[in-house]
């Protein structure tokens, strides 16, 4: 699309043509703002992902009747291309390996953006008509973040896929190394802007901005992914604006700035939610394995149940709150929750769901999962909102969360979530959780939820098992 977009300069006379290429890029504008508008809240997304993808084809539309264009057989084979590995990914591609889809769009988007811009320079007369230094630092910012960001997309790709190692790699004095390649980089830029004309230097800046993608992403853990996606989906709108001001294309510098704009904000709430700063995000090395927990410790007992128990326990329950998180998504269980959700309804069990902001694997993702089962909204309250009710909840039905639940993040110091806000489970009259094994969560740390007196333990796949607690229901069901 990058690319696509890129073909279009400012017109310099105003034929028919030009004419509808910009009142489409200015309704593509608009209809990105309100794209993000409606995106933000459950009632309106749907609106918003339809006014996102209306404006994406306006923009193509936009770009394709430019009156640079002087053949389109290319821009076919693209399309073509494209179409063939983008169909299958929306189609086949599941729900939990979204992020690693996102990270490929960001890493492909990047590239186009640096290859325009690498493009873009080997295509000026250097000699006759060098560009304003200004100029070059646009490109020169361009490549260096377009370059960056595509390497450093395919890491979190490969990790986020386990094609490479999840945890942190790192060495001594990794972080110093990493800001003097890219402090490097940089004076790449810098000495390009005053000397655009030392054409050497240009692939050098290619190659540092490479590298750093590269480094950036080593000392990362998989389970900082997400929010680092979301940081380098910032990077490349940030890129693609930088090709608007070289190419004089306003949509790209809109767009541009919106992605750039949206995905440091996403970056920044990610962070919020896991009580966690950017700088421990980018070079705390979060993730490492963590030495197994004192020996010495008593062995803490776990109270396995069964669907049978736990469908007479919600059925005397006044009121219930269901805690959904990754394991979910995972069983793809939210459709036998809805069921379990009706069941209890009918018998005039009040039940909410509370939403833990980084639940799952990706902002939103039990709101997307909960919705496509058709979970009224009303009833998905904010963990803020939520944690209040706890004391007066009778259960709290646990499927497939930790992280996001356990009780050390409020007072175990060297817990590596201590600080993160959590959803008070633990403050329920029982605790009814839902998972495989007692393995951990994401952070890779035991949960003393699941030890606690008034906790059971329902293990299985969370579809199988709530699937069997609502079915236990449907038959003693009047
Ligand atoms: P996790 O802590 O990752 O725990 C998920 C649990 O689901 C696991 O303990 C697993 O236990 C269970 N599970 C897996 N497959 C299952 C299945 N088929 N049926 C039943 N249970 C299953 O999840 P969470 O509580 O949602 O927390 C999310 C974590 O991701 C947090 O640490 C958060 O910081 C991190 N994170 C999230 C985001 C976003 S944006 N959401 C971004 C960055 C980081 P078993 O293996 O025993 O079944």
């Amino acid at each position: 699309m990058n690319l696509l977009l890129a073909y279009t300069a400012a017109p310099q006379h105003a034929t028919l043509s030009s004419v509808i290429s910009t009142a489409t890029y200015l309704l593509a504008a608009l209809l990105f703002v309100l794209a993000l508008k409606w995106l933000s809240a459950p009632t309106t997304a749907r609106r918003g992902n339809i006014a996102g993808q209306v404006g994406m084809a306006a923009a193509i539309i936009g770009a394709l009747l430019h009156h640079q264009i002087i053949s389109y057989e290319w821009i076919i084979v693209g399309f073509a291309i494209g179409a063939v590995i983008g169909v299958p990914m929306a189609i086949w591609m599941p729900m939990t390996a979204v992020p690693q889809r996102t990270a490929l769009s960001h890493a492909f988007g990047a590239l186009a953006a640096a290859l325009v811009g690498t493009a873009h320079y080997y295509l000026f007369d250097l000699k006759h008509a060098p560009p304003h230094a200004i100029v070059m630092g646009f490109l020169c910012l361009e490549v260096l973040l377009g370059a960056l960001t595509f390497t450093g997309s395919m890491m979190a790709f490969g990790k986020l896929q386990d094609l490479l190692p999840t945890r942190p790699l790192t060495y001594k004095n990794q972080n110093i190394y990493n800001l003097l390649l890219l402090a490097s980089a940089i004076a790449c830029g810098v000495l390009l802007m005053i000397h655009p004309q030392w054409m050497w230097l240009f692939p050098v800046l290619l190659l540092l901005a490479l590298a750093f993608g590269v480094l950036l992403i080593l000392p990362i853990g998989g389970a900082d992914m997400p929010t680092v996606i979301s940081l380098l989906n910032s990077y490349a709108g940030l890129s693609a604006c930088m090709m608007g001001f070289v190419l004089d294309n306003k949509l790209l510098i809109i767009a541009g700035a919106l992605d750039g704009a949206s995905g440091f904000v996403l970056s920044i709430i990610m962070c919020k939610a896991m009580n966690r700063s950017f700088t421990n995000v980018l070079f705390g090395a979060f993730g490492q394995i963590q030495a197994p927990a004192a020996e010495a410790g008593e062995k803490k007992t776990v109270r396995a149940t069964s669907p049978e128990e736990v469908a007479g326990i919600l059925e005397s329950a006044r009121l219930v709150i269901v805690i959904p998180g990754y394991g979910m998504a995972v069983a793809q269980a939210q459709h036998k929750v809805r069921e379990l959700y009706d069941q209890l309804t009918r018998r005039g069990v009040e039940v909410k769901f509370a939403i833990h902001p980084v639940a799952g694997r990706m902002p939103g993702h039990m709101n997307v999962l909960l919705a496509e089962a058709e979970i009224p909204y009303d009833k998905l309250v904010e963990m803020d909102e939520i944690n209040g009710e706890f004391p007066q909840c009778d259960v709290a039905l646990v499927i497939g969360a930790n992280d996001v639940v356990n009780p050390a993040a409020r007072h175990d110091k060297s817990s590596p979530i201590y600080g993160m806000p959590i959803i008070n489970a633990d403050q329920a009259r029982t605790v009814i959780a839902i998972k495989r094994s007692m393995n951990p969560g994401f952070a890779g740390i035991e949960n003393e939820l699941y030890t606690l007196d008034h906790t059971l333990m329902l293990f299985g796949d969370a579809k199988g098992v709530v699937g069997a607690v609502a079915k236990e229901l449907g038959e003693n069901g009047h």
